[in-house]
C-alpha cells in the first residue's frame, strides 16, 4: 500500500495529516509512504525530516495521486470545496482517501466522490467509543481550539488574567465564562485557570459539573431543566425555543459579569444554539471580550460574524472557524497520530481490509464502489436504506 502525503490546499491551512515521526510505523505496517514537496513546511516538518524517515518526495501533486492507494489529508473535498476540486480529477477509481469530508452536509461533494469510485473516509464520523479515542480528531483539534480561544481573548482584553500584587497595586483576575463543557470548553477552562482568571463554567448535561469541577472552575447552576437534556451517547439534544429562551435570560447576568465568554455549545449535526444576546453583549464591560467556537454552526452569540473579528458595544467578538490551524506544529502531530492508530485499525498484512461489521469502519467508510454506503449520510441526502440496513 502507497500512502501519500499531499499539501493541502485550503486558503490559510497550516496543517500536514501525517508527520514525519509517524512514517516508520507506517512502514512497519507494509506501507510505502510518498509526499509532495512542501507538505509538511507550513507546519514545520520539512522535507528532508520526511526523507529520514524514508518517506519519499514524488516530483509533484498529480505524480502523487498517481502513485497513491491511500491519501492521507486534513481536508477532502467535502472541507475544501474550492480548491479540492481540482484533486478530483487527480483521484482513481478505488483510490482511499481520508481526512475532514463534511459528510453532514457537503452532499455535492460526497456524490461527486462517489461516482468517481473514490473510498471516502471520514475522521469525523469516527464513533465517540472508548475503542476509537485514539483516532478521535474531534477531540484532538478541540483541545487545540479551546486553547487557543483562551489564548486569542488573553491577547484583545485590556486586562491581566492574574491576579497580581505589585507595589503599583493589586490587581484582580479576570473573570472567563465558558459556555458548553465539552473537549474544547473543558479545555479553555484549564488554559483559563492556568492563566490564573477566576472560571466559570456551564454546560447543559448535568454530569459536565463534576468535570468542570475537577478542573478548580465553579458550575454555574442555571433553574432549568436539564434532566433529558443528554442523550444515550452522552451528546447535548437540541432543546425547543422555550428552554433557550430562558437560558438566554438567565445567561445574561454571568455574561455581564465576565471579562470574557468562551462560548463552545454544540449539537452534533445541527445548527449551534444561540446563547447570548445582543443585550448581553451590551450588558459587558467596555473591552470584553467573546471568542465563538461555534461560528462555523452559525454562532453561539447573536452578532457573532465566522472568521471575523469586530467590536460590538464596545466588546470584542471574534468567530475563528479553524484555530487548529493556527497550532499546526502539535494539531498536525495529533491529527498525524489519530491518523496513523486508524489506519493501523484498517490495514492488515499490508493490505486496507473494510470489515464492514466493525463499528469504526461502518461509522468512517462515506463513499465505497460508486456508492454513499454510510447510512446517516445516505439518509441525509435523501437515498433509500441500502439492504443489508433495513
Ligand atoms: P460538542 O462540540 O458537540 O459540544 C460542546 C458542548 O456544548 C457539549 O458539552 C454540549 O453538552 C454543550 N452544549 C450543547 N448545548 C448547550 C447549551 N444550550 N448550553 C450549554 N452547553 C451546551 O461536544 P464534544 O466536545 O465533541 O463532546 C461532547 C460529548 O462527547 C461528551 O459526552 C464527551 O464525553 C463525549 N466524548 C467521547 C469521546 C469518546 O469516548 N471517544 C471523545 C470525546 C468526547
Amino acid at each position: 500500500m502507497v500512502v501519500g502525503i499531499p499539501k493541502e490546499t485550503f486558503p490559510d491551512e497550516q496543517r500536514v495529516a501525517l508527520i514525519p515521526d509517524v512514517v516508520p510505523a507506517l512502514i512497519k505496517l507494509g506501507c510505502e509512504v510518498i509526499f509532495e514537496p512542501g507538505a509538511g513546511t507550513a507546519a514545520g516538518f520539512l522535507d528532508e525530516a520526511y526523507v529520514a524517515k524514508q518517506a519519499k518526495a514524488v516530483s509533484d501533486r498529480k505524480e502523487l495521486f498517481a502513485q497513491a492507494d491511500i491519501i492521507a489529508q486534513v481536508r477532502t473535498l467535502g472541507s475544501n470545496p474550492d480548491n479540492g476540486k481540482s484533486d478530483l480529477d487527480l483521484t482513481k477509481k478505488g483510490q482511499v482517501v481520508l481526512g475532514f469530508a463534511e459528510p453532514l452536509s457537503a452532499f455535492d461533494e460526497i456524490k461527486a466522490q462517489a461516482d468517481k469510485g473514490i473510498t471516502l473516509l471520514s475522521m469525523e464520523l469516527m464513533p465517540r467509543i472508548t475503542r476509537a479515542q485514539s483516532m478521535d480528531v474531534l477531540s484532538s483539534m478541540a483541545t487545540v481550539a479551546g486553547y487557543q480561544a483562551v489564548l486569542m481573548a488573553a491577547t484583545r482584553l485590556p486586562r491581566f488574567f492574574p491576579m497580581f500584587m505589585t507595589a503599583a497595586g493589586t490587581v484582580s483576575p479576570a473573570k472567563v465564562f465558558v459556555i458548553g463543557a465539552g473537549v474544547a470548553g473543558l479545555q479553555a477552562i484549564s488554559t483559563a485557570k492556568r492563566l490564573g482568571a477566576i472560571v466559570n463554567g456551564y454546560d447543559i448535561r448535568p454530569a459536565v459539573k463534576e468535570q468542570v469541577e475537577s478542573l478548580g472552575a465553579k458550575f454555574v447552576e442555571m433553574e432549568l431543566d436539564t434532566a433529558e437534556a443528554e442523550d444515550s451517547g452522552g451528546y447535548a439534544k437540541a432543546m425547543d425555543e422555550e428552554f433557550y429562551k430562558k437560558q438566554r435570560e438567565l445567561m445574561t447576568k454571568v455574561v455581564a459579569d465576565s471579562d470574557v465568554v468562551i462560548a463552545t455549545a454544540a449539537i452534533p449535526g445541527r445548527k449551534s444554539p444561540l446563547l447570548v444576546t445582543e443585550d448581553a453583549v451590551k450588558a459587558m464591560a467596555p473591552g470584553s471580550v467573546i471568542v465563538d467556537l461555534a461560528a462555523e454552526r452559525g454562532g453561539n452569540c447573536a452578532v457573532t460574524k465566522a472568521d471575523e473579528e469586530i467590536k460590538v458595544h464596545d466588546v470584542t467578538i471574534l468567530g475563528p472557524t479553524n484555530l487548529p490551524s493556527t497550532i499546526p506544529y502539535h494539531a498536525s502531530q495529533m491529527y498525524s497520530k489519530n491518523v496513523l492508530t486508524y489506519l493501523r485499525h484498517l490495514i492488515k498484512d499490508g493490505e486496507i481490509q473494510f470489515e464492514m461489521e466493525d463499528e469504526i469502519t461502518v461509522d468512517t467508510v462515506v463513499t465505497k464502489d460508486g456508492e454513499v454506503v454510510q447510512a446517516r449520510v445516505r439518509e441525509l441526502m435523501g437515498l433509500t436504506a441500502k439492504t443489508e440496513d433495513k
